[in-house]
């Protein structure tokens, strides 16, 4: 649901810290390099297929979505987040969340049917949040008619993972307290916990979280993208395969060098009155 404080948190305590935010910075900078072909490489979430349910999953910048996924996008989270919103100290303002949604930042993974109905999306954005590069989440909706059924959670795996190929920090996102349901979810079915730029964090009382999950190692390449694994290692393999093959070619072409030499000195090699001439 958006983020309270509009711009990334920048700290410049010291120059270490100033260093650590260039590095985050170009990280982040990498990050937005992504092709939108990317999903290819996450291949076994291009597609959701639970209890007879399939849906297809893609990753667009928000600049290439047609106008009617964005309205779509948008009328979405209004109908599911208005009230929130209503029952906030933040009120709801329309065109406040319609520069969010399609702010030039923005990435979206998107799910529609077999009939390309769209069903769930995500918005999420590349940051520096203090130091850290980190995903946030800045929207996850989902229609009425597909909640508790897996979407989300597998929609927030995707953006976890897009932060591990990047090397990001963590996935960070922000939820109203009084969104029970949707504080549920993250906390208790995805791990994530309050972070430490929370404003309860600073004894503050707002009706807001900031929440975040570390990207471990661990939550790899190697379990969840091994087709980017196996596609590494083939390149590399190939590689190595090439660089041998170039390799007995140059020393073949040494050898022949070395052939050619040798029987251009046997012919300069001359013979008179037996005696040998060099
Ligand atoms: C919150 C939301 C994004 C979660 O997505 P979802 O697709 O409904 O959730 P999932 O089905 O992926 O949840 C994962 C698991 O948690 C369970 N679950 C989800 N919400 C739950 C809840 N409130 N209580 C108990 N279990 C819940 C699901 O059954 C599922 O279990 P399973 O993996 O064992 O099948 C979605 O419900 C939604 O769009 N809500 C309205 C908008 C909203 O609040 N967005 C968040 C703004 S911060």
């Amino acid at each position: 649901m958006g983020r309270k404080n509009a711009r990334p948190r920048l700290t410049l305590r010291k120059n270490s810290a100033k260093s650590r935010i260039s590095k985050a910075q170009l990280l982040i900078s990498q990050a937005n390099r992504m092709q939108v072909d990317s999903l290819d490489n996450l291949s076994r979430f291009k597609v959701f297929e639970r209890n007879g349910m399939k849906l297809n999953i893609t990753l667009s910048r928000v600049t290439d979505l047609d106008q009617d996924v964005k309205d779509w996008a948008f009328k979405l989270t209004e109908e599911n987040m208005k009230k929130y919103y209503e029952e906030s100290e933040w009120g709801w303002n329309p065109s406040a969340k319609q520069n969010e949604l399609w702010n030039d930042a923005a990435w979206y993974v998107i799910a529609r049917d077999l009939d390309h109905n769209l069903k769930a999306f995500v918005h999420f954005r590349f940051e520096v949040e203090e130091d850290k590069p980190v995903v946030y989440c800045y929207e996850i909706q989902v229609e009425s008619d597909m909640q508790r059924r897996g979407v989300g959670k597998f929609l927030m795996e995707i953006i976890h993972l897009i932060g591990h190929e990047f090397k990001l920090k963590k996935t960070m996102l922000t939820v109203f307290k009084h969104n029970e349901s949707a504080f549920f979810f993250y906390t208790q079915l995805l791990g994530f916990q309050v972070d430490k730029a929370s404003p309860s964090m600073s004894g503050e009382d707002r009706c807001y979280e900031i929440l975040s999950k570390r990207i471990l190692l661990k939550d790899s390449v190697k379990t969840k993208l091994d087709p980017i694994n196996s596609k590494l290692k083939e390149n590399s393999q190939a590689e190595i395969i090439e660089k041998g093959k170039i390799k007995k070619k140059r020393e073949k072409g040494k050898m022949k060098q070395k052939i050619d030499a040798e029987k251009k000195e046997d012919q300069n090699v001359t013979c008179e009155n037996g005696i040998v001439k060099l």
